[in-house]
């Protein structure tokens, strides 16, 4: 292991946020954003926002998709760390990609509205931190408006998210009477004041929270902020970094985004808390990001924009080594030596290309339709990442072709675009139907249009009778094939030749599960 290698590799920080939509992802990204200088201006990632949810009218989604893929993954430095921030598209965009980026990064940040609580999309993605047990930061946001409190905010995400939560700042009031927060490590206390963009906040520093001077700052506030540390200290837990690097524990920061208040105490800790790129599993050992030699792991697919040239970028995380331009790679799935000449790094808002590159870094590579998600790349030994899985899909579709001619085009079409991992495509085994399944339902939409414009091919859907799919698998061969017998209709094969139950109701799925305890229903599959 070389010293530069490990110095570039210590400083960089590669996360995802983990919110509901309005919880205020995008506003919080954007004060990032400011505090990274990556961005000059407030505003400019709200106004790409506001044209990418205006209308979900393809044209209008092709010519943003550019600008999605740039906002896929934002670069930024702050105090000698390189953070990638990946996006997790939600609201109408939310789709599989929101889950498979989450299990491309090496820790997240949750934040909560703290007038709602935990709400249903951070309990989805959540499930997936959760499978790697992926250290997680917490900022309980919109402290300017009235609330819940904030005992209950942490008592709701206890519950529900199963993470202890440790208050590493503390807010004092809320909504109008809203003062401030208070530092509780440090002992600061830091006055709400409104937008300051992107300069450096100092605190007011006391001894300790007995502090006098502290009713000159706060007057009757002063109290109930004692009585309240009195109570977490009493009845909480100390912050243990273990703890949080294992999953089991979220520090908590209190603030306000859109006033920039209390981001940068959560970015400061943040950078400092959260781990470097951490070593991954492969099918035969755990790849270091300190080896010397270059490995790689496809996570996304997107498609490009322009369509008459049908490429599409893969995104890569780097695992292990240096990256540079025009590195030989081995693309181990089809057996093949590759060129990375034209790998594009993602700043913010422009692509540039990419001369170096290390573990934790995103890189996208175009190709066309070579790259599939999951695909590892080495300079030497032959390796596979695991652990960048499909997740089974909540809404289901069956496909209907107009012109009776062009199912060969359907059928190409189908494949192609369920290769970039948005929906997933599954065939009964018991008829010739094309059945989509999406974990959010824009997909379907796309699909269709996609389908016309790129594949000449006009499709539309029926409702079907599916509400949920598990992957199937038993080591009994014997039981396998008689679960196969008992329940022939409702099974289908999906692209990559897995076998799934495709389950009418959730009823019938438990009934299954009852009936056949030796038959393993998985709600995520590892990509070959
Ligand atoms: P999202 O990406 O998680 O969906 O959330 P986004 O940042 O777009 O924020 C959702 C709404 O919440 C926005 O209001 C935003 O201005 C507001 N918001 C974000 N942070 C705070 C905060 O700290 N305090 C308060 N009071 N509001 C906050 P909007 O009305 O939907 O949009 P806009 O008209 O403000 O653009």
């Amino acid at each position: 292991m070389s010293k530069a290698l490990a110095r570039e590799v210590d400083k960089r920080r590669t996360f995802g946020i983990i919110s509901h939509p309005d919880a205020g992802k995008t506003t919080l990204t954007e004060k990032l954003l400011l505090y990274g200088g990556a961005i000059q201006m407030a505003g400019s990632v709200k106004s790409r926002k506001a044209a990418r949810h205006a209308t979900s009218d393809w044209m209008a989604m092709e010519q943003e998709r550019g600008i999605s893929v740039t906002s896929s993954v934002m670069k930024f430095e702050y105090k000698g760390h390189e953070i990638n921030l990946l996006d997790t598209p939600g609201h109408q965009d939310f789709s599989e990609d929101t889950y498979r980026v989450l299990t491309a990064v090496d820790s997240g940040l949750l934040v909560i509205d703290s007038a709602k609580g935990v709400e249903a999309q951070t309990l989805k993605l959540m499930d997936v931190c959760r499978l790697r047990n992926t250290p997680i930061v917490t900022f309980i946001n919109k402290l300017d408006r009235e609330g819940l409190d904030p005992l209950d905010v942490m008592a709701d995400i206890e519950e529900h998210l199963k993470i202890e939560c440790v208050p590493l700042t503390w807010p004092i009031g809320m909504g109008q009477e809203f003062k401030g927060t208070w530092n509780i490590y440090k002992n600061e206390l830091h006055l709400f004041s409104a937008v300051h963009e992107g300069k450096t906040q100092e605190g007011l520093v006391f001894n300790d929270v007995n502090d006098p001077r502290l009713e000159e700052y706060l007057g009757e506030f002063a109290v109930q902020l004692r009585d309240e540390l009195e109570l977490l200290e009493g009845a909480g837990n100390p912050f243990d970094k273990e703890r949080y690097l294992n999953g089991e524990q979220t520090p908590v920061f209190f603030g306000s985004a859109i006033n920039n208040f209390g981001v940068q105490e959560m970015l400061d800790a943040f950078v400092e808390l959260a781990p470097a790129p951490k070593s991954r599993p492969t099918t035969t050992r755990d790849v270091s990001p300190y080896e010397t030699d270059f490995s790689g792991v496809v996570f996304k697919i997107q498609a490009n924009m322009d369509k008459n040239h049908r490429d599409r970028i893969a995104f890569m995380r780097i695992c292990s080594g240096k990256f540079t331009r025009g590195m030989k790679v081995k693309h181990h799935r089809v057996g093949k030596d590759f060129t990375i000449a034209n790998a594009t790094i993602f700043m913010a808002q422009d692509r540039t290309g990419v001369d170096e590159a290390y573990a934790g870094d995103i890189i996208g590579i175009h190709n066309h339709g070579t790259i599939k998600i999951g695909d590892t790349f080495t300079t030497k030994e032959e390796l596979k990442f695991v652990g960048i899985p499909s997740f089974s899909p909540e809404h289901f579709r069956r496909v209907q072709l107009k012109d009776p001619m062009k199912r060969k085009q359907l059928q190409k079409g189908l494949e192609q675009l369920a290769e970039e991992g948005a929906v997933q495509l599954f065939r009964p085994i018991s008829n010739s139907d094309y059945i989509l399944g999406a974990v959010g339902i824009l997909q379907f939409d796309v699909i269709v249009h996609r389908l016309k414009e790129e594949y000449s091919v006009n499709a539309l859907y029926e409702p079907c009778m599916i509400t949920t799919a598990r992957w199937i698998s038993s080591e009994d061969e014997k039981v396998l094939a008689d679960f196969k017998d008992y329940y022939r209709s409702d099974l289908a094969v999906d692209a990559e030749g897995c076998l799934a139950y495709l389950a009418p109701n959730p009823w019938k799925l438990e009934s299954a599960q009852e009936r056949y305890p030796k038959v393993v229903f998985s709600t995520t599959r590892e990509i070959r």
